[in-house]
């Protein structure tokens, strides 16, 4: 029986990993290893229940009480905080879904790759951190991994192992979000309600309104780079509103072998569950004569500046990317508190990084996971200065 982990198992993508196992026999098919959540401890102790984990992390330490009180008597482990959800990541699981949102979800994912485990990655933002880092400790111990974003699970299948000098571009695909066809002048003064109303898409709270700004399609861009080992210029994006096309690759006959689904997240996480052998999903067929047209268009720059900035972040290399995640993730949580309007996230990104772009030489050294966080602490707090003297300026 094989085993599994999931890091981040109650936000959308762990829950709908956990909805897979389920339909899939649930604990008589796979034994669970660790859960991991962030506050909701309640979910949390259910899930582990419903999969008979060995052990349920919560990333908040005033939740373990509670967790606690909910695991009694199910001799299900409890612990709690950000060293607990890493020592999970030690333990012996075939496959791991590394779900967690934002940086904090770098460390176990490295973890687990240091034990030469299948990591099946949904968070992104570690490869836009630490991207050379993961790509080598997976190299050094023989580890794998899959990618869960829908896009670069598409651009894998599209690839089907044929060689990379084959390829000529990657080209991602993008809804555009929910603020796509507001005029531009209205944008500024966009609300978090208007920009979670994402017209494909059932995603958590922050990957829906990066998804608005193309912070999102920006981080897919690097994390392209990142894992396929292209060169930027090979990477374009292409606004995709029926989000039919989960991305496509160009090859150098000129053929474009593009990937279709309904948008379902479950494709892509069963398809890295499965892998490589190819299973039966519960995800909606295409009826294509319903679909009947597929549209495309050039994103403007001026209304996403964020794809204007991870080229910046790409041509800088070194702990760019870093301070890029760190500061994007600081300017969603002050545009989520109502400091800042819609349109000055990237403006706080852009300040952040101009203030410390040298300190992202790293010479011909490679990274390591103490330069990142580094990185990481002094970009959060460089750009909390910038969103603050920005705040009530709109
Ligand atoms: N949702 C999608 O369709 C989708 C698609 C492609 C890629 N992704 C990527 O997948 C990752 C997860 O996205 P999501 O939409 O599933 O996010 P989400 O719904 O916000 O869930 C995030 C998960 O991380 C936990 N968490 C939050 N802060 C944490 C912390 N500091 N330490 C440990 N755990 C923490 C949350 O716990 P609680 O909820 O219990 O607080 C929850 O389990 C992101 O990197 C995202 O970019 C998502």
């Amino acid at each position: 029986m094989r085993s599994i982990s999931i890091f981040g198992a109650t936000g959308s993508i762990g829950e709908q990993t956990f909805d897979l196992l389920m339909r899939a026999g649930g604990p008589e098919a796979y034994r669970t290893v660790a859960l991991t959540g962030g506050r909701n401890v309640a979910r949390l102790a259910g899930m582990a229940r419903a999969l008979r984990a060995d052990i349920a992390v919560c990333a908040d330490d005033a939740g373990l009480p509670a967790l606690r009180a909910a695991l009694a008597g199910s001799g299900i482990e409890a612990a709690a905080g950000a060293g607990a959800i890493a020592d999970a990541a030690d333990r012996p699981a075939d496959w791991l879904m590394s779900a967690i949102v934002g940086a904090a979800g770098l460390v176990p994912g490295l973890r687990a790759l240091r034990h030469g485990r299948t990591l099946a990655l949904a968070n992104k933002e570690s490869l836009v951190t630490a991207g050379p880092l993961l790509m080598a400790e997976a190299a050094a111990h023989g580890a794998r991994i899959l990618p869960v974003d829908s896009e670069h699970s598409a651009i894998f299948q599209a690839l089907n192992a044929e060689d990379i000098a084959c390829v000529e571009r990657i080209i991602l695909t993008a809804s555009g979000g929910a603020l796509r066809d507001w005029p531009m002048a209205a944008l500024a003064n966009a609300t978090v309600k208007e920009a979670m109303a994402h017209p494909n898409w059932a995603m958590g709270q922050r990957i829906t309104i990066d998804s608005a700004s193309m912070f999102n399609k920006s981080l897919e861009v690097i994390e392209t780079r990142e894992f396929f080992g292209v060169e930027p210029a090979q990477i374009e994006v292409i606004l995709h509103p029926e989000s039919l096309i989960h991305s496509m690759v160009g090859f150098r006959d000129g053929a474009i072998m593009a990937h279709m689904g309904a948008p379902d997240m479950r494709h892509s996480i069963g398809y890295a569950l499965n892998w490589p052998s190819r299973d039966h999903l519960p995800v909606a067929r295409l009826d294509l004569a319903q679909v009947a047209t597929l549209t495309f268009r050039a994103p403007d720059l001026d209304r996403y500046p964020a794809l204007r900035l991870c080229r910046e972040v790409m041509a800088q290399r070194g702990l760019a990317g870093a301070a890029f995640n760190a500061a994007k993730e600081v300017a969603l949580d002050h545009f989520l508190a109502g400091g800042i309007g819609f349109m000055q996230m990237a403006s706080v990104v852009e300040e952040t990084l101009s203030r410390l772009s040298p300190d992202f030489r790293l010479g011909n050294a490679m990274m390591t996971l103490e330069d990142v966080l580094a990185m990481d602490h002094l970009a959060r707090t460089r750009a909390g200065e910038v969103a603050a003297h920005m705040t009530g300026s709109r």
